[in-house]
């Protein structure tokens, strides 16, 4: 079983995967990096020069490797769920953890940064409703459960700890 972050941009899968993997024996995979660095140049650059779905198509191949893959913490590109195909490898392979914060706290963490090629034109509190709305019914599709991202790190991972040998005793039992 692996554990998969899901969730909106700036909403802390990165770091929360970075403290969660000190916590268990598990390897890290951020999908974001594992593509920057197997391209060699960055995710601006690839939705520059080909495109989002370039792009998107790295980030299913990377999931259709991953899922083959066992004891694995992945931080997904909080546009994963826009692949149904992700979404089926995810679930079929791990527990898909969704990470919720408000579009307040996450705009407050987004809007200096100028990594994410989706606010490079800085859409503002209500530009990133309008995202999270149109995301919305595909996170939901994509959860096995889900953690209040505006908690301290170290609680969300907690959180995941529970929640992930829980359900990984249920799969035990049931398998
Ligand atoms: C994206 C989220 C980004 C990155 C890309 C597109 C999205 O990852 O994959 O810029 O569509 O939501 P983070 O969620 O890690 O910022």
């Amino acid at each position: 079983m692996n554990i998969y972050l899901i969730g909106f941009m700036g909403v802390g899968k990165s770091t929360v995967a970075k403290e969660l993997s000190k916590k268990i024996d598990y390897k890290l995979i951020d999908t974001d990096i594992e593509i920057e660095t197997r391209e060699g140049r960055s995710i601006s650059d690839m939705f520059e020069s080909e495109g989002e779905e370039y792009f998107r198509g790295l980030e299913r191949e990377l999931i259709r490797e991953l899922s083959s893959e066992d004891n694995l913490i992945v931080s997904c590109g909080g546009g994963i769920i826009k692949s149904d195909e992700n979404i089926k490898l995810m679930k079929k392979s791990g527990n898909v953890i969704l990470l919720e914060a408000s579009p307040e706290i996450i705009y407050s963490r987004v809007k200096d940064d100028e990594s994410r090629p989706l606010l490079a034109d800085n859409p503002g509190i209500d530009g990133i409703k309008k995202l999270m709305k149109e995301r919305e019914e595909a996170y939901n599709k994509a959860y096995t459960h889900k953690v209040d991202a505006s908690k301290p790190p170290v609680q969300i991972v907690n959180d995941i700890i529970t929640v992930t040998l829980t359900l990984r005793d249920e799969f035990v039992n049931i398998n």
